[in-house]
C-alpha cells in the first residue's frame, strides 16, 4: 500500500509515522508513506500558498495552481486516489476505509480549513473525506486517523487476522469488553468465565458481552449488525430485563 500525503505541516507526521503499528508496517516494507511539503511546489522565493478570497472576508484561500502542480507531480506513472480531507465530504466509516485501503494507491490533501480554492477540488480531488462533523483546523489530524485505519487493513499490519475481524463494527457490534491481571480491582473482579479456561464459554460470554454493550451503548448500530436468531433473541431477553422491551429493526444474517 502506498500513501502519499500532501501539506503545509509535514513535520506533524514525522513521529507519527515511526510509532507503533505505523512505523512497524513502515519498516517491514508493507506500507509505503511519503509527505510532501505543498511550499515545494509554490512558485515564488516565498513560498506562498495562499491569497486573499474573491469577494472579500476575512481568511485566505490556498491557491488552486500550487495544488494542481503538486498533485500532477506526485500522480507519477500509476495515478493514485485523490483524496481532500474536508468537513464537507462523506463521513469515513468502517466500509469507507476497507474501501480506500483496497485501492492500495492513496495521495492525502491536506487543505487548511479557511479554505482551498474550489477549482482544486473540480479538477484533481476523485473523493472528499471527512472524519466527524466538526471543524478542525485542518486536514493534518483526519489524514493520520485515515493512514492509522487504512493501514490496519493492509496484509501483515495487524499480526492475527483474526483481530481486525473481531474489532468493533466488522461484525456491526461493539467489542466485548478486556480484562487482564490482576484478577481483582478495587473491589471489580474479572468475569469468572475468563478464567475458567473453558474456550466455548469464553467465546460465547465474548459474544454476548459484545450484544450487551453494543445495546447500551451504540443501540443504533444494532439496525444494520447481522444478527443472528440466537442474538436476536438474547437481545430481546436483555431488553425485557432491562425493561426496555425488543429491538427494533435487528436483522438476521
Ligand atoms: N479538515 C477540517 N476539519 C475536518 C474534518 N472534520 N474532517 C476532515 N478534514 C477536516
Amino acid at each position: 500500500m502506498r500513501i502519499q500525503v500532501l501539506t503545509i505541516f509535514p513535520e506533524l507526521f514525522e513521529r507519527f509515522l515511526q510509532a507503533s503499528l505505523v512505523g512497524k508496517a513502515i519498516e517491514k516494507g508493507v506500507l509505503q508513506v511519503s509527505v510532501r511539503d505543498l511550499r515545494d511546489f509554490a512558485p515564488d522565493r516565498h513560498r506562498t500558498v495562499d491569497d486573499v478570497p474573491y469577494g472579500g472576508g476575512g481568511g485566505m484561500v490556498m491557491v488552486a495552481p500550487v495544488w494542481l502542480r503538486a498533485v500532477r507531480a506526485l500522480a507519477g506513472e500509476a495515478r493514485p486516489w485523490r483524496v481532500l480531507l474536508s468537513p464537507q465530504g462523506r463521513r469515513l466509516d468502517d466500509a469507507r476505509v476497507r474501501e480506500l485501503a483496497g485501492r492500495g494507491d492513496l495521495l492525502l490533501l491536506c487543505g487548511r480549513y479557511e479554505g482551498l480554492d474550489e477549482r482544486v477540488r473540480e479538477l484533481v480531488v476523485d473523493e472528499e473525506v471527512s472524519i466527524g462533523d466538526y471543524v478542525l483546523s485542518g486536514g493534518e489530524l483526519p489524514a493520520m486517523v485515515l493512514i492509522e485505519a487504512v493501514s490496519r487493513e493492509v496484509p501483515g499490519v495487524v499480526q492475527l487476522a483474526d483481530s481486525v475481524t473481531r474489532d468493533s463494527f466488522r461484525s456491526g457490534l461493539l467489542d466485548h469488553p478486556h480484562y487482564t491481571r490482576p484478577p481483582e480491582v478495587e473491589g471489580l473482579r474479572v468475569p469468572e468465565v475468563l478464567l475458567s479456561g473453558d474456550h466455548a464459554a469464553i467465546e460465547r460470554w465474548r459474544e454476548l458481552a459484545a450484544l450487551e454493550a453494543t445495546r447500551r451503548k451504540r443501540p443504533d448500530l444494532l439496525g444494520q449488525a447481522r444478527l443472528s436468531p440466537a442474538q436476536r433473541r438474547e437481545l430481546d431477553r436483555l431488553g425485557a430485563a432491562a425493561g426496555a422491551g425488543g429491538v427494533a429493526g435487528s436483522r438476521d444474517s
